[in-house]
């Protein structure tokens, strides 16, 4: 098959920049990429590319490459499906929030919509690719709402799940460790994987490119995220016995991580994960092993969660135990709200339940991120106030004592204590003597990603150490 023209369903954190790498790569390609959210894609079509919805290092540069001759952003989902041979499904897959599943299943509404909606429009054969990452055996789904088209289209569903990371998206995007793709082991199965495979052979080379059935790149998706997440979890267990014992977590971190069997990546000490994934995606891992009986498999994955959350309130209760016990009426300082540097989504990051102890206690809280603004702050916080089901007035009253800054210098000065929650590499290189100066002394610094030099003149703290 000769492909000429794609769309992808869901312009967000992976649709966006992924479609963005494909059409740059691949110039003979249309690529279309449609959104239900009128306001984002207008976003994606703004003329200032500062205002693209998404900030990612290099995602700009690209679009004003490409957008306008093959990369193309609209709300038509309807003709942009007529219009493709092959479809990328890359809407969001939530925790469930409700009914069967609630706080563990993946919520499929989407997925499911988009798949309704391709059935329904559809006059001509075309590949549905999952790009959204999915429980396994959902592409049994799919087929099933597929297969209500009337029109005597024949559907291919792929699995291409996608492993870019936030921060790094276009540097992952053009350097896939791998790309997975799994389908059919049928005549039209195999030629729907080569005409996928066709598209990212334009730059990935062949021996990246796996190949598996359905159920395994499902799952794989999965399984790999569950991992990366196990070994935060993993060192951040240890980074609180380090903290009791006189080890220090960095120097534990290394020397494990010199055995090329772990490996040093991803042993980074923290504050705890968070991003729209990992938690979502181990509960969603959690609820499988539950359904198929495998209680002791589900508990397993489930204490990768525990321990994140722990570590989390470990940190927010380290600050008001370093404040003689309380925060009540003090200011203190969160530097950073994005779940990790060179993004500006905070979806579950780890700053949003620090704010929720400390405003809880009582806390004065002021804000600063380079990237996240006043509103999306105010967002996070509300909707886990209001998913906890607090009165308006409760989140009104605490939505008052979290004021947001624009200027990192206004959110500390005269602070009793500052939190670093992201690491943005702005921070390492403030002055943090003259900062120190203009806190409340003793000035206290609680290093939530261990990205600070030692400094004698303010007392700090660091993740196990
Ligand atoms: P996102 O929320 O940023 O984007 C999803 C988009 O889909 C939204 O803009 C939403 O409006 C749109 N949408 C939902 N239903 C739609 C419909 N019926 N028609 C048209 N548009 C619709 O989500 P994301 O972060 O891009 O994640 C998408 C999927 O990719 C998830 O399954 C996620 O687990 C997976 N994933 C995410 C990342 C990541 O780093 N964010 C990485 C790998 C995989
Ligand atoms: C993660 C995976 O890395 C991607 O491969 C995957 O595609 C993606 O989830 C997904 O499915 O959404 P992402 O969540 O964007 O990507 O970012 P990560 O770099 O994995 O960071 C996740 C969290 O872990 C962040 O809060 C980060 O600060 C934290 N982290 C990461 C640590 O605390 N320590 C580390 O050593 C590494």
């Amino acid at each position: 098959m000769n492909v000429t023209s794609i769309c992808c369903i869901g312009a967000g954190y992976v649709g966006g920049p992924t479609m963005a790498v494909i059409a740059l790569k691949c110039p003979n390609i249309k690529v279309t990429v449609v959104d239900i959210n009128e306001q984002r894609i207008a976003a994606w079509n703004h003329a200032d590319l500062d205002q693209l919805p998404i900030y990612e290092p290099g995602l700009k540069e690209i679009v004003a490459e490409t957008r306008g001759k093959n990369l193309f952003f609209s709300t038509d989902v309807e003709k942009a499906i007529e219009e493709s041979q092959l479809i990328f499904m890359a809407v969001n897959t939530p925790t469930k929030t409700y009914g069967e599943g609630k706080g563990f299943a993946a919520d499929l509404t989407f997925v499911e919509k988009c798949a309704r909606q391709i059935a329904k429009v559809a006059t001509s054969d075309k590949i549905v690719i999952e790009k959204s990452t999915l429980p396994v055996r959902t592409a049994e789904k799919i087929k099933e709402v597929l297969s209500s088209n009337t029109k005597g289209v024949h559907f291919e569903v792929l699995s291409n799940p996608e492993f870019l990371a936030e921060g790094t998206a276009i540097q992952d995007l053009f350097k896939s460790d791998r790309v997975l793709i799994g389908g059919d082991d049928t005549e039209s199965g195999k030629a729907a994987v080569n005409a996928l495979v066709s598209i990212y052979t334009n730059w990935i080379p062949k021996d990246k490119i796996l190949t598996t059935n359905v159920w395994s790149s499902e799952l794989s998706k999965l399984a790999s995220n569950a991992m990366l997440a196990q070994r935060i979890s993993s060192i951040n267990s240890l980074s609180a016995l380090c903290e009791k014992t006189g080890a220090d977590i960095e120097e534990v971190s290394k020397a494990i991580g010199m055995d090329s069997r772990i490996g040093s990546k991803f042993l980074k000490a923290s504050v705890g994960f968070g991003g729209s994934c990992f938690q979502k995606d181990i509960l969603n891992l959690v609820y499988l092993c539950k359904h198929y009986g495998l209680e002791e498999v589900a508990e397993y994955w489930q204490q990768v969660v525990n321990i994140n959350d722990y570590q989390k309130n470990r940190f927010a209760r380290k600050i008001i135990t370093g404040l003689n016990g309380t925060v009540n009426q003090k200011k203190v300082t969160l530097l950073g709200w994005a779940f990790k540097k060179d993004t500006n989504d905070s979806r579950e990051s780890a700053a949003i339940y620090v704010a929720d102890v400390l405003l809880e206690e009582g806390a004065e809280l002021h804000v600063f991120d380079p990237m996240v603004k006043k509103a999306r702050v105010h967002q996070d916080l509300t909707a886990l106030w209001e998913a906890r089901n607090e009165s308006n007035k409760e989140i009104e009253s605490k939505l008052n004592r979290c004021v947001v800054h624009k200027e990192y210098t206004q959110a500390i000065d005269s602070s009793f204590a500052a939190a670093i929650l992201t690491e943005w590499d702005e921070f390492k290189s403030h002055d943090w003597n003259d900062i120190a100066e203009k806190m409340i002394q003793p000035a206290k610094v609680y290093d939530g990603r261990n990205v600070l030099e030692l400094n004698k003149n303010i007392n700090q703290y660091f993740i196990g150490k």
